[in-house]
């Protein structure tokens, strides 16, 4: 029998104001994106913006649907977007945030496990880590710099091939 332990380090940051100038600008942008999500049925609005390795943005919000299995996170829409609009390129970072009519946002949230699993799969596509930026939009900040951390024993396409 052999013990095996999965450990990772994250960042936990204060407020935007401790971030890099380039981390603060994307949480920012994520922050604001919340308001272009439509969902009335939770009213929990995620917002997500990252930053190609191109430079440019590409943005995600939660799209909610009244048959309620149907509604898309915010990061599965950022990814089909990254995807159609700038096809191979990798994501360098990823800021994800959300707003709220009956909870505060003054914590960090994490992707679902779906969106975790999308994720892993477009990082290893592309063959970069994903950093991630998790906020509401008050309170502490973390940073995980990769989204292997985030989702132990994946499965993977290396079982299907
Ligand atoms: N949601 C996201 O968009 N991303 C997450 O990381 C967690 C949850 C959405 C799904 C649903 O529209 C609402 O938040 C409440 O679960």
């Amino acid at each position: 029998m052999a013990e095996k332990k999965f450990q990772f380090e994250y960042e936990v940051y204060d407020d935007i104001n401790e971030l890099q100038k380039d981390d603060a600008g994307l949480l920012t942008k994520a922050r604001a994106v919340t308001k272009q999500a439509y969902a009335p049925y939770s009213n929990f609005y995620v917002g997500a913006v990252a930053k190609l390795n191109n430079g440019e943005n590409v943005a995600g919000t939660n799209q909610e649907n009244a048959s309620y299995p149907v509604g898309i996170c915010a990061e599965r829409v950022l990814l089909g977007n990254a995807a159609m609009l700038y096809p191979g390129i990798p994501i360098d970072t990823l800021a994800i945030s959300y707003d709220s009519k009956e909870v505060k946002s003054d914590h960090p949230i994490s992707p679902c496990g779906m969106c975790r699993q999308s994720l892993l799969e477009y990082e290893t596509r592309t063959g970069k880590p994903i950093r991630l930026i998790l906020a509401g939009q008050e309170g502490k900040i973390f940073i995980v710099t990769t989204v292997k951390f985030l989702l132990p024993f994946a499965f993977t396409s290396g079982e299907l091939l």
